[in-house]
């Protein structure tokens, strides 16, 4: 097959050497009578992880950030989500179209909300208006380039939320990436908020499947709420063993996927293109590919074997994963600094 370097997303990571030996052993059983022990073993690990009472297993990352709303959200009540968040614009509607929530969109800088914005946008139930019953998060945030929460600011939200009696959630897709990025365990991330997803696939580089945390009590609902978007599963093992030696092996080495977005950001903006390097705090980099187009830019680093995304006209995104090596890196700016000799 040919050579190619795939920096399209985190997504597309394959299972490293070693991550599926794993199932030849894992004990399975029917989760859905809480019988599969490998299951059991994933959410509890989850749970001690970052210091909530309890976890659950989901398919993916939209399912566990709609089961999450679900579980929280009533129909009619106001959802607060920054702008570009991925739960307004990548799920589908999902919480517009299960749970009958209304997204609630707010500008924030570098995909962080400020907080005082938020306090005034939180709506109180009355005969007009459902209120607030939920403000979202993201961390890392995708459409952001990958941008980390700040903890004072989480802290901050936390406080607001407190005093309007509303529930926070975060889309902790890629919780590790900001943890590493921070030095800080996710538990210390996740203290401030009251529930939260995880994706084991993305940089943890599982085939699938993702956990959401929090109170037992929200987990008991979000069990049911998993169940009603046809997420119960039988001998769930298979997806659970993997994420387990993920938890144990692919957190810290996520510093290298980061190493690696940074080179990457630099050589790509010694070549000319627009970086905010701001921006680059983990694994991911947008570039304006001015003066070519996105797809002009994307068709010419195709044909070198380089695949990438484009993110809105003008800007594509570069994601780093484990299957991304220095020497890719240093070849990807090679390619890049060729562009701009044309
Ligand atoms: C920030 C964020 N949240 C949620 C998701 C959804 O995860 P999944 O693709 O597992 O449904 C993604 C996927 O890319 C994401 O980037």
């Amino acid at each position: 097959m040919e050579r190619r370097i795939d920096l399209r997303s985190d997504t597309v990571t394959l299972p490293p050497p070693g991550m599926l030996d794993v199932l030849r052993d894992a004990e399975l059983g029917d989760d859905y009578y809480h019988d599969d022990p490998t299951v059991k073993r994933l959410e509890q690990k989850a749970a001690e992880m970052l210091g909530k009472q309890a976890a659950l297993l989901v398919l993916s990352g939209t399912m566990g950030n709609l089961a999450s709303v679900m579980a929280q959200a009533s129909p009619g009540t106001e959802v607060i989500v920054e702008q570009d968040a991925h739960t307004f614009h990548s799920e589908a509607g999902g919480m517009a179209r299960f749970v009958g929530a209304m997204p609630k969109r707010i500008p924030g800088v570098l995909g962080v909300l400020d907080p005082d914005t938020v306090e005034r946008q939180i709506s109180t139930k009355d005969v007009l208006n459902g209120g607030t019953s939920l403000i979202c998060v993201e961390d890392t945030h995708n459409a952001a380039g990958g941008t980390v929460q700040p903890l004072e600011n989480l802290e901050a939200l936390r406080r607001v939320a407190d005093r309007h009696g509303v529930k926070i959630h975060m889309d902790g897709a890629r919780l590790f990436n900001a943890a590493v990025a921070q030095g800080i365990p996710a538990s210390e991330i996740v203290r401030c908020v009251d529930s939260v997803t995880f994706c084991l696939s993305k940089g943890l580089a599982c085939p699938l499947g993702a956990v959401i945390c929090g109170s037992r009590e929200f987990i008991e609902t979000a069990r049911c709420c998993r169940q009603a978007v046809g997420g119960g599963m039988r001998q769930a093992g298979i997806i659970a063993a993997p994420g387990i030696w993920a938890l144990d092996n692919m957190i810290e080495r996520l510093a290298d996927d980061h190493r690696n977005a940074r080179r990457l950001a630099e050589l790509v903006a010694e070549a000319g293109f627009g970086v905010d390097l701001r921006t680059v705090q983990t694994n991911m980099l947008k570039v304006e590919t001015s003066p070519y187009t996105a797809e002009e830019f994307k068709a010419a680093l195709n044909a070198q074997g380089i695949d990438l995304n484009i993110v809105v006209p003008g800007v594509v995104r570069l994601v780093t994963h484990w299957q991304i090596t220095p020497e890719h890196v240093e070849e990807v700016g090679r390619a890049v600094r060729s562009l701009r000799r044309q």
